[in-house]
């Protein structure tokens, strides 16, 4: 075993707002092998690369490299990335030399391992070209050869090929895997990042599906094709069609849920208040034909409510029965600027949907409703799409999270617009 994930999760923060990328990542690469990580684009795999070379470290869970936690960059691992990220004022020679530079090479040994590491790639004459100079196809074999010349046991790939135009990509494709299966590399094992599913079916030994958000290691295909691999071969196909299954149809599974998120109840608040107060009259929990004749409500009417005091974390029902959570009896208990306060904080850690206009509106400021509108009507029919609007801005507008302009049908972050009015007032 040469690199291996336990349970690595990580969340980017942007101000009080977690956003988990990964959640709970466990894989393995073994000596010998080439293995495809393949993933919905934003799925968090370049994140999950970078966690590996040491390069950003996991919020929980470690990387083990040859069974030594990985607790920043390492030695034995390189990685290759999609742009190609070279020094526009550097030869290719010292561009390549570079990386050994940084691990204190003396110059002369540099400068031949550069030309070795040059010549094995394909690039032998170029040594004293300008990046500028060379094509699109030739500044990845100067990124290849720069991660190369470190010697790495563990090659990372992060979508290496997809700048390239396709007959350049295969060109070297075909080039590193003779390199790799000639046994010309001092890399062991291959980790390589696509959204390429015949790039993974041509190259690889299995291939690992990302899913999910947070995203972990859905599913494992097997890729037991001999070398050289004909696309043509229905075996391939077959393994094309395998995978390309299993990405989309978790897709299909994660825009379902994704709908289910976006659903809100029609609970007006003052609706959920009264409700909430009156389960706190009973004692904190109430049998719900009770509560309704007490509320003077239908029993079907108490539903969507019941719902989104749920949804709030405020209550739980069961079994005709409801109960107010320690935080649904404190919001019930509230003075009125409490439990707005409250209100706003269960709506940012519960409803994503509102947690995303809120980040979205501190970027920008301003959200046309048509913007939102549309975004929904990617997940929900058109008239629910409406009716959650209608419900989100509700919700928003009195926790004080967001603003509404009738009139050009904005909404807008509140704080500056209430500072205008309060200065005003004053
Ligand atoms: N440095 C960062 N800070 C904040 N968010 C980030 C950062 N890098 C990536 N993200 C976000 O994390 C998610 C996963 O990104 P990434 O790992 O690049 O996915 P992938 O490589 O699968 O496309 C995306 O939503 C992206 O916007
Ligand atoms: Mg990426």
């Amino acid at each position: 075993m040469l690199l291996e994930a336990r349970d690595v999760a990580k969340a980017y923060r942007a101000g009080e707002q977690a956003y988990p990328v990964l959640g709970g990542v466990n894989l393995a690469l073994r000596e010998g092998e080439i293995v495809a990580l393949l993933g919905r684009s934003g799925g968090g795999k370049s994140t999950l690369l970078r966690i590996l070379a040491g390069l950003i470290p996991p919020d929980t869970g470690e990387v083990r490299f040859r069974g030594r936690k990985v607790e920043g960059p390492v030695a034995g691992m390189a990685m290759v990335f999609q742009t190609f990220a070279l020094f526009p004022w550097l030869t290719v020679l010292e561009n390549v030399a570079l990386g050994l530079e940084a691990r204190g090479v003396p110059r002369k040994e540099r400068l031949r391992k550069a030309q070795e590491a040059i010549a094995l790639i394909g690039l032998r004459g170029f040594a004293e070209a300008l990046p500028k100079e060379l094509s699109g196809g030739m500044k990845q074999r100067v990124g290849f050869a720069r991660a190369l010349v470190v010697e790495p046991e563990v090659l990372l790939l992060d979508e290496a090929f997809s700048a390239l135009d396709p007959l350049t990509a295969e060109g070297l494709r075909g080039d590193f895997l003779d390199l790799w299966q000639a046994g010309r590399l001092s890399t062991r094992a291959v980790l390589m990042v696509t959204h390429n599913i015949e790039e993974a079916v041509a190259m690889a030994d299995r291939a690992l599906i990302l899913q999910g958000s947070p995203a972990r290691i859905g599913q494992e295909i097997p890729i037991p094709l001999p070398h050289p691999r004909d696309p043509n071969d229905p075996r391939f196909r077959a393994l094309v069609d395998a995978i390309y299954e299993a990405l989309t149809l978790r897709e299909a599974v994660e825009r379902r849920l994704e709908a289910e998120l976006l659903r809100l109840p029609q609970a007006p608040v003052g609706a959920l208040l009264s409700l909430a107060e009156a389960i706190a009259r009973l004692g904190g929990q109430a049998d719900l034909p009770l509560l309704a004749q007490e509320e003077g409500l239908e029993v079907d009417d108490l539903f969507p409510l019941l719902e989104a005091l749920e949804l709030l974390g405020f209550a739980r029902v069961e079994k005709g029965d409801v109960a107010l959570t320690p935080a649904g009896l404190a919001w019930a208990e509230a003075p009125l600027e409490g439990q707005k306060v409250m209100f706003a904080e269960h709506l940012l850690r519960r409803v994503p949907l509102l947690a995303w206009l809120h980040q979205d509106l501190l970027w920008r400021k301003r959200l046309p409703e048509e913007v939102v509108l549309a975004r929904l009507e990617g997940h929900l029919p058109e008239p629910e799409a409406r009716r959650v609007f209608a419900v989100i801005r509700e919700w928003g507008r009195y926790a004080g999270l967001l603003g509404y302009d009738e009139r050009s049908r904005v909404l807008y972050l509140p704080e500056a617009p209430n500072e205008d009015e309060a200065s005003r007032g004053a």
